[in-house]
């Protein structure tokens, strides 16, 4: 490898070399480029460089990932040019103008929902900024895994956690709802009006072992292996039934159903049981998260892999980025009485069943579940699944 201190000697001597020597350094030279070329664009970050005037001087092949032209066409072009997502211009624009350099910045991509890092150093000639060196690396993978291992750590811990807790609490409250029954007996045989008052305050207690013992069946439920019982179904007959269910509740709150189903759809293997427990969860949600009025649409639709895909979309809340890698964690709420197990639950039956829970979310313009079904016989595509814009989707 040469050295700049070679060149420059080259330099001096150049009158003094015969053109086969000439030849020979400038072969070497262009073999050393093609070197340093090749390691260049083989690095996982994108990278560009920029000169004074912010035109782009080099940029690697990677590159290409995050603006979609080639790099070719961005050389000696305004870093403008690459009309990058506005969240990235942001950061630029700031790096740019501005003395300070920018390291490691995380920058989240709406439009994409990619996750990017993003480093704006000086590039330094002669001990002077003679322009830009930006660095772009994606991680979006990286964050899905981390968020994936957090929620399988999260599960596990509740798992041992479980049968403690079962019998810490689960045969007391047996034991005192008991006791209930048997002190209305005994009030049952006294007379007077205290023995109205005493059947009251019973009530009370026996409703709130009635709720004690719910949120522990809940618990157990997300924790304890399941034994399913399968079937062939129609998913759209499922969703219908669902609807219809809550049909009353829905309109209660000011809200509408809208259902798109895709009456072409194989069948799946589930159990109608614990996915009709999964698909009201996650209704439940999009209720609560609509405050005033507002919609639900329900769509079934066959993935480009062929399997089935149910997706819940509300027009509520929406849930803030920052809250998205905790809405899986056992426990975690936001609401004053909720478990925070709902979505533990939705994702155990639907892993069970071998498929998968994907969300996406705006704050302020709404939250889509899609529960994704596998289809063990699958027909030739008929229909392409997209996946959309997200706003778009959210909006539909
Ligand atoms: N459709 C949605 N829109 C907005 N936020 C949501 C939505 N679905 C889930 N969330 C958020 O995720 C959190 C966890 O949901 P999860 O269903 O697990 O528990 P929960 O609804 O709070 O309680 P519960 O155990 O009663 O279901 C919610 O508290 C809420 O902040
Ligand atoms: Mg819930």
């Amino acid at each position: 490898m040469q050295n700049s201190g070679f060149i420059q000697k080259v330099f001096e001597k150049i009158d003094k070399l015969d053109a086969v020597k000439i030849r020979q350094i400038i072969s070497e030279l262009s073999t050393e480029k093609e070197l340093y070329k090749l390691a260049f664009d083989s690095l996982i970050e994108g990278v560009i460089v920029t000169n004074r005037d912010n035109k782009v001087i080099l940029a690697n092949r990677t590159m290409e990932e995050f603006i979609s032209i080639p790099i070719e066409r961005i050389y000696s072009r305004e870093i403008g040019y690459c009309n990058f997502d506005p969240e990235i211009k942001e950061v630029l624009d700031e790096a740019l103008t501005g003395s300070d350099k920018v390291v490691d910045r995380e920058i989240h991509l709406g439009r994409t929902d990619q996750r990017i890092i993003l480093s704006v150093l000086p590039l330094l000639g002669n001990g002077e900024a003679a322009g830009h060196v930006i660095i772009f690396v994606d991680i979006t993978e990286k964050r899905v895994r981390e968020m994936q291992l957090r929620q399988a750590e999260g599960l596990a811990a509740l798992t041992t956690l479980s049968a403690g807790v079962a019998h810490e609490i689960k045969n007391p409250l047996t034991s005192i709802d008991i006791h209930i029954q048997l002190m209305k007996k005994e009030i049952a045989k006294l007379e007077g009006e205290e023995t109205k008052n005493m059947s009251n305050l019973l009530v009370i207690v026996k409703e709130e072992v009635d709720r004690l013992n719910s949120i522990v069946q809940d618990f157990l439920f997300a924790v304890r292996p399941m034994s399913m019982s399968t079937s062939m179904e129609d998913i759209n007959e499922i969703v219908k039934e669902m609807a219809q269910f809550l049909q009353y509740e829905v309109e209660e709150e000011d809200i509408e159903f809208v259902l798109d189903l895709n009456e072409d759809l194989p069948r799946v293997v589930v159990d109608p049981k614990y996915l009709k427990q999964a698909f009201l969860n996650v209704i439940k949600n999009a209720i609560e998260a609509i405050h005033e009025k507002g919609e639900i649409h329900i769509k079934t639709e066959s993935t480009e892999e062929g399997d089935v895909v149910v997706h819940i979309v509300d027009n509520g809340e929406g849930i803030p980025q920052s809250r998205m890698g905790k809405i899986y964690d056992p426990y975690f709420t936001t609401k004053k009485f909720g478990s925070g197990l709902g979505l533990v639950i939705v994702y155990k039956i639907i892993k069970e069943l071998g498929g998968k829970l994907k969300v996406k979310s705006k704050e302020g313009v709404g939250t889509r579940f899609s529960i994704e079904l596998p289809v063990l016989e699958k027909k030739k595509k008929l229909l392409t699944y997209e996946e959309k814009d997200e706003s778009k989707a959210l909006n539909r």
